[in-house]
């Protein structure tokens, strides 16, 4: 969406605090032992105090609250309290909510204790692609120049962008138009103040995309290799990215 009023941007602030809460309180239960089941339960609670309900639940059934992978899993995995975190692992919340009709989404790789080097390294990039991404959207810029970005950060850092995975729009839903390339894909669109976006680059140790796992739902790496995303909710403004969940 893009917002033009102050009563819209309210809106979002408050959707975007309780997804940005919700992350930060899994972020902290995330400990060798724990189960992905346990920590969806913690975002779970923090939604019910404030009345927000999931956004993948709500918009396509999801089967849990929040979306948790880990390692070779990009994105979409399905809570269980049979899953549990080792030492060494690399874990991914996804965190979106709908409060009041609006909705916000973020998302974080994290370690579980003490991982290799490597796996240190992809999540110290992939933060900073998605900062790259968020400091590039501003008005006037194009779409292409967001995974432009990413690309370079990827490319400096010898990793590889998945690139059949995107940003979004949104804020009325949890994925609305238009798309945000992970990759400089030659669109000439250009963005404008008030745009509401998911910046989401998902960085890979060796693969540029992501296979349907068969359960239906989790996403992973055609490879096996390692995966990590950063996911931000922002408002393109003239003075640079509005944070809504950080
Ligand atoms: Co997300
Ligand atoms: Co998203």
């Amino acid at each position: 969406m893009t917002i033009d009023n102050q009563e819209e941007l309210d809106a979002l602030i408050r959707a975007g605090r309780v997804v940005a809460e919700a992350r930060q309180a899994m972020v902290e239960a995330v400990s060798p032992g724990t189960t992905t089941g346990e920590l969806d339960a913690v975002g779970r609670e923090v939604f019910r105090r404030y009345g927000a309900r999931s956004a993948p639940r709500v918009t396509y059934r999801f089967p849990g609250t929040t979306c948790i992978s880990i390692n070779d899993e990009a994105a979409h995995g399905i809570p269980s309290l049979k899953r549990q975190l080792r030492e060494g692992d690399l874990v991914n919340l996804d965190v979106s909510a709908e409060l009041d009709g609006y909705y916000s989404d973020t998302g974080i790789s994290v370690a579980v204790g003490k991982v290799s080097p490597v796996a240190t390294r992809l999540l110290e990039a992939t933060r900073l692609a998605q900062q790259d991404a968020m400091t590039t959207a501003q008005p006037g810029a194009r779409f292409r120049d967001l995974g432009r970005v990413v690309e370079k950060r990827a490319r400096r850092h010898g990793f590889r962008v998945i690139k059949n995975l995107n940003g979004h729009g949104i804020g009325r839903g949890l994925h609305e138009e238009p798309s945000v390339p992970s990759v400089d894909d030659g669109h000439r669109m250009v963005l404008r103040e008030g745009l509401v976006l998911a910046i989401e680059p998902f960085l890979s140790v060796s693969s540029d995309h992501v296979i349907d796992d068969e359960d239906g739902w989790t996403l992973r790496t055609s490879d096996g290799s390692l995966v990590a995303q950063f996911e931000h909710s922002m408002v393109v403004t003239k003075e640079g990215p509005l944070v809504l969940t950080a």
